[in-house]
């Protein structure tokens, strides 16, 4: 079971192109598509004739026709067309998900109830729209429960250890820099800052620092997704609590969504702005963040697969465990409540 009724990432507005896409979402079976008229649309991805997965079938101008007798299916999961079949029966038809396209995310609302609607708009990503920034991203498969990949978001003290080539930076400095977790209902605040540090490999290439610099990570947990602005200022010369600090600037979006209890979807982007003297390396941050992540996924299912093989899932706590705990308690109570509303 996982929270429901609530936005959760299912794609990229970009993946929706001409071929339907099958993804399992909180254990279920999804296509998703966009119909030729350009709507985003996601169904149960199971034909209500003889079952083919309609991720099998083709993307038509009012929605999906299915890959063996040819039905057609229309956003809403109605059944429009049955080929050679004049009449077609009211139980034509397959659960549909509402999903909303915002910022180049397509969210789809997992309710509690089958066919619901969501009464609140999803999440605003704004740095997607921002001109002061220029974004890239992708789609990580994780062999792991994605609660994994919420604790290490929330704890960057492993940039120092993990990400040594490009983010990383001193790892005593990183264990030790004073942390602040706030929470505010379903959401968390984890905010660090490492001054005086040296600028790591990524930060460099970006930015023309001028010798130590003053770093801060602002990590907003909410239940589907995190956004984690990071970026530094040279030493002294800016308040890490100014809203318009200069220097350079990293917003990361993080849309954790599970697939099974032991796989996940992690969709992630990046925006960067970009020194006037140092044209085009948006798209260098964006691979070299790319291969941050990579380095994530590796420690996290190595994780998991130790966690399997050894049994548990939980070992001891130490300081840098405050905002990732947290986070695991908002989960479970609001899993609770969804288990309880669906009983
Ligand atoms: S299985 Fe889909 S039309 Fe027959
Ligand atoms: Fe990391």
């Amino acid at each position: 079971m996982f929270p429901l009724n609530q936005w959760y990432v299912a794609a990229f507005a970009w993946e929706l192109q001409d071929k339907p896409i099958a993804r399992t979402l909180l254990n279920r079976p999804l296509v998703l598509f966009r119909t030729r008229s350009g709507r985003a649309a996601a169904l149960e991805d199971r034909c209500c004739h003889r079952s083919l997965p309609l991720s099998f079938g083709t993307i038509e101008q009012a929605g999906i026709r299915c890959g063996y007798h040819g039905l057609l299916f229309e956003p809403g999961g109605q059944c429009i067309e049955i080929p050679g079949q004049e009449k077609i029966p009211s139980k034509a038809r397959v659960a549909a998900f509402q999903v909303v396209e915002r910022n180049q995310i397509v969210w789809i609302w997992m309710g509690e109830q089958a066919d619901s609607e969501a009464s609140v708009q999803p999440p605003e990503v704004a740095a997607h729209d921002d001109p002061r920034y220029e974004f890239g991203g992708g789609v990580f498969h994780y062999q792991a429960p994605y609660q994994l990949i919420h604790d290490n978001l929330l704890d960057l003290s492993h940039l120092g250890y993990v990400h040594a080539r490009t983010i990383g930076g001193n790892p005593k400095l990183h264990m030790s820099a004073p942390t602040r977790v706030e929470g505010d209902g379903d959401k968390l605040r984890v905010v660090r800052w490492l001054k005086a540090s040296e600028p790591p490999a990524t930060y460099s290439a970006a930015w023309p620092f001028k010798g130590l610099i003053d770093r801060w990570q602002e990590i907003d947990f909410h239940v589907t997704y995190l956004a984690i602005w990071t970026g530094a200022v040279d030493a002294a010369t800016d308040a890490l609590d100014n809203p318009d600090r200069g220097g350079f600037h990293m917003r990361g979006f993080h849309g954790i969504t599970p697939e099974t209890e032991t796989t996940a979807h992690y969709f992630w982007t990046l925006a960067s702005n970009t020194h006037p003297d140092r044209p085009g390396t948006s798209e260098l941050v964006c691979r070299q963040t790319e291969a941050t992540f990579e380095e994530d996924r590796l420690i996290i299912e190595a994780q998991h697969r130790n966690m399997c093989r050894f049994g548990g899932t939980h070992g001891i706590d130490i300081h840098v465990d405050a905002g990732p705990n947290r986070a695991r308690r908002i989960i479970d109570r609001l899993t609770s409540r969804s288990k309880e509303a669906a009983a």
